[in-house]
């Protein structure tokens, strides 16, 4: 006789909102997940049949289709074969992913750098393993969803405050220190869904007075900002005062892959004891190789070339949209009167029907874009995420910029006005 709690697991599965409401979209086609594109993220993609000018995509220096690049990892590939089927920590580990390793860390300049299979591992594996029962993570609310599930595996208290609200960061800090035990402050360097920067320096300032360690997620910054392109810690010149630093290779890198850099101590901590580190396969060796071809590439005068242009068509993006009357995210200060855009240009849209009706105007029109609606982002506070390229030309730029023209003049006729630049 079956003996049974009368609950089947996968009732979650029949019941799912989510899953009703993909179907819902899928069937009415404006369901904008998973559309499907041939060849590496150009400028010009072909996606389904149609050019398509691609706003929505992290290949922010346009070297996942670069030859030196692609010769990394063709060279990896036949060095080592197509996979490494196991961890570095007990199945061996390759002189390709130690020299990744090396230049990384001179990148940073940090003591030293570990290289994981995913920067969602990196981030998990990084968290999980500092901090654990007893201690404090504080994060901020627009965090990426990868520091929120390194917090949830380390058992540790979570304190979220406000999207860069420093004097919420402070109470969270007075409450965490009253609580006891050690504080770990997780911040996004850039924020990728609003594009906006996290403000180091206040940020750090607060850590040093309560004792707490801070590390910054760079994804979207390493091989962006900053003279070296090590990212916003470099640019707001607090790369001492930051503990940790995180960075992937799935974006300027043009790979997949991430890592962390940090003391030569922290390091070999992670090594020994980070489960997503040792409890999984290396990064394949076409990965590993692209990645070190890419960095060459961005520490080079064309690197410095290559960021100049991103954010030269990240400020032609922004400031086209915003004069076209659409709401984006304003530059954001650094100090002495200077601002800075980075290539995530969001344009805010408000309900969640609306931002997806808006996206498929403009897939039709010609433009890929992402969006990013409830939960990724707060309630009625549903964006198209567009970004840029370092190799997007300006007519191509004005070519979007007159399709979102014409889409926003037609799309509020139909469906009333769109939230207005400031
Ligand atoms: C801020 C941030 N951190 C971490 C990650 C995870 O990186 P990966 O795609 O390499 O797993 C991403 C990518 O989506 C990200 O945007």
């Amino acid at each position: 006789m079956a003996i049974s709690s009368g609950v089947d697991v996968f009732a979650k599965v029949r019941e799912s909102e989510r899953v009703a409401q993909a179907q819902a979209a899928r069937e009415v086609g404006v369901l904008p997940y998973f559309r499907e594109v041939q060849g590496p993220a150009r400028p010009i993609v072909e996606m389904e049949g149609q050019a398509r000018i691609m706003l929505g995509s992290n290949n922010y220096l346009g070297l996942t289709g670069d030859p030196r690049v692609i010769a990394g990892a063709r060279d990896a590939l036949e060095r080592y074969g197509t996979g490494l089927t196991g961890s570095r920590f007990l199945n061996g580990t390759t002189a390709l992913h130690l020299e990744l390793e090396q230049e990384l860390a001179d990148w940073m300049g940090t003591e030293a750098a570990i290289v994981f299979t995913t920067g969602h591992q990196a981030n998990l594996a990084t968290i999980g393993t500092l901090v654990g029962p007893g201690e404090t993570i504080v994060v901020d609310k627009g965090d990426h969803a990868s520091l929120l599930d390194g917090a949830i595996q380390s058992r540790a208290k979570l304190r979220a405050f406000s999207h860069n609200r420093t004097d919420k960061l402070e109470q969270a800090l007075r409450k965490a220190t009253a609580d006891g035990g050690g504080i770990l402050v997780v911040v996004d360097g850039v924020f990728s869904m609003e594009g906006d920067i996290a403000p180091l320096r206040e940020i750090a300032a607060l850590c040093e007075r309560y004792g707490a360690r801070l590390m910054v997620d760079e994804a979207h910054a390493v091989g962006v900002l900053g003279a070296r392109g090590a990212g916003t810690c470099e640019l707001l010149g607090v790369e001492d005062r930051v503990d940790v630093r995180m960075g992937t290779f799935s974006k300027s890198l043009a790979s997949c892959g991430g890592f962390i850099a940090a003391d030569a101590d922290v390091i070999e901590f992670l090594r020994l004891e980070a489960r997503a580190f040792v409890f999984t396969a290396a990064g394949v060796p076409a990965a590993v190789g692209a990645a070190l071809a890419a960095l060459r590439v961005i520490r080079s005068d064309e690197g410095r070339e290559l960021m100049a242009a991103l954010l030269a068509n990240a400020q032609r993006l922004n400031r086209g949209l915003h004069d076209l009357g659409f709401a984006v995210v304003e530059p954001t200060p650094v100090g002495e009167g200077t601002a800075t855009l980075t290539p995530i240009v969001p344009v805010l849209v408000g309900e969640d029907w609306r931002c997806v009706l808006l996206w498929r105007a403009l897939y039709d029109a010609g433009i890929f874009t992402n969006v990013a609606v409830h939960p990724a982002v707060p309630l009625d506070g549903a964006l198209l995420r567009t970004s840029v390229m370092a190799t997007h030309d300006a007519a191509v730029l004005d070519r979007a910029l007159e399709i979102f023209a014409t889409v926003k003049r037609e799309f509020e006729a139909e469906h009333g006005p769109l939230p207005s630049a400031r």
